[in-house]
């Protein structure tokens, strides 16, 4: 079968998350993704917690799957003719150096488009172009405190938190994915290329959109009806960290079930959203709460939120996180159990659905990743291991039309 993206050449000068999240995407949906790397190291990841000596480390197995390597010094003048080669022959390339390096290296987005007017240039950066902060060098967490969203996480009584998903690294890797697939859309019109920038201070702040939403309400009015804080609690003048609250107009909380106290994973998601009142008075067995004016409304609810909280706390004291919600879907309640890693790992339907895979590597034996999470009708995504340092440097150096003795050379001279 086909793939949508076959065809569709990509440089991958990218490295650490942001930019192999993206990339990754790209290849496993049929572009031939070709990741260059400094000869000798690589990507820095392939050495970054390590847990099989002399193997790369799952950090970057996992996200630079189905992607050839090629080792390139582009600080050499051969490596810079490999390159310029490269960049005559491709579709898209895409970095996330620190601010500067590729113009640095000599291949500034003047120069790339004179040697490939059609090329589109997609980079990653921490702060977008112009900012006041343009010059910095960002991580995931950095770009957390950056982006709001570790302001708006948490506890009211605790420190900004930051979140384990990575909000500023493969999230702006996404938003970079679909900059790039609109811009090679473009260019199926116009025939020219462009540069598409993604920061990861922009990509975390437009998952934050609700909380911007937040800060004008609390501008207002001077309060947030769904925060905890409300009505017992004053606001000051920014959106406060939320806890666990729904956020969205749809109280909830996460709530303990039985053998919360010797696991720290045995809680549900509870929603009490509005209009599925009544089941879950059905469901905990308070049918006298469905009629009572001081419950039947979410007005009338408010300020005993955590009494009810609580409530609903002693009816799950005795079922396990699993068997609350099976009882609860059966009441059309929005739920889910708190799932570790571990319960991800095993799970039958994530297994099945192509979400977990289990990819063969030829020095880890084997090792599991998150494969497409998005599916397909037509198309069936295969998840193939992730390169070896410099796996396909021949092989893409004679289809750029490089000789045997040449590479030869080329590798006698560590330019590759
Ligand atoms: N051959 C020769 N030199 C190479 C090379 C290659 N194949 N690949 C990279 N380099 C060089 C670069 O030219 C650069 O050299 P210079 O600084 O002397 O000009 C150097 O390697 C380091 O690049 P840099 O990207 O600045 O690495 P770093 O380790 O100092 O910083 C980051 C890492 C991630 C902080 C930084 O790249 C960054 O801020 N990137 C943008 C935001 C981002 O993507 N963050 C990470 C999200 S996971």
């Amino acid at each position: 079968m086909s793939r949508p993206l076959e065809g569709i050449k990509i440089i991958d000068f990218t490295h650490v998350q942001a930019g192999p999240a993206c990339t990754q995407l790209l290849a496993w949906y049929g572009a031939d993704v070709i990741k260059v790397e400094r000869p000798g190291s690589g990507d820095v990841t392939r050495n970054q917690l390590r847990h099989v000596k002399d193997a790369d480390a799952l950090y970057f197995t996992m996200l630079n799957s189905n992607k050839r390597s090629l080792t390139l010094d582009t600080k050499t003048q051969d490596g810079k003719d490999v390159l310029t080669k490269l960049i005559k022959e491709s579709d898209v390339l895409v970095e996330n150096f620190g601010p500067g390096a590729l113009d640095r290296m000599g291949f500034s987005w003047e120069r790339i488009q004179e040697l490939n007017p059609g090329m589109i240039m997609a980079s990653v950066k921490g702060f977008s172009d112009g900012h006041h902060y343009e010059d910095l060098k960002v991580y995931e967490n950095v770009a957390q405190c950056a982006g709001g969203a570790a302001s708006t996480t948490g506890f009211w009584d605790g420190p900004p938190t930051v979140s384990g998903a990575a909000l500023g690294d493969s999230n702006t890797g996404m938003h970079l994915a679909i900059g790039i697939l609109t811009a090679l859309m473009q260019k199926g019109k116009t025939g020219k290329g462009q540069k598409v920038a993604v920061s990861m201070q922009d990509a975390v702040l437009n998952l934050c959109r609700v909380k911007l939403r937040d800060q004008q309400r609390l501008d207002a009015l001077g309060y947030l009806e769904e925060y905890p804080q409300y009505p017992h609690h004053s606001f000051s003048d920014v959106v406060p960290r939320g806890g666990n609250a729904g956020g969205g107009g749809q109280p909830g909380w996460v709530m303990k079930c039985h053998g919360w106290e010797h696991d720290p994973n045995a809680y549900i998601y509870f929603t009490i959203q509005g209009h599925a009142w009544e089941p879950i008075c059905r469901a905990i067995g308070r049918e006298e709460w469905i009629n009572d004016p001081a419950y039947m409304t979410a007005a009338a609810r408010q300020d005993k939120l955590f009494d009810i909280i609580t409530e609903i706390e002693g009816w799950l004291s005795d079922k396990t996180k699993f068997e609350a919600v099976d009882i609860l879907r059966k009441y059309d309640i929005p739920c889910a159990p708190v799932l570790t890693m571990k319960e991800i790992a095993e799970d039958e339907s994530l297994r099945k659905s192509g979400t977990i895979v289990e990819v063969p590597h030829p020095k880890l034996g084997k090792y599991l990743t998150v494969g497409s999470p998005i599916k397909f009708s037509d198309m069936k995504v295969d998840i193939k291991p992730s390169p070896l340092l410099g796996e396909h440097t021949d092989e893409v150096l004679s289809e750029l039309g490089y000789s045997a003795e040449k590479i030869k050379e080329l590798h006698a001279a560590k330019a590759v």
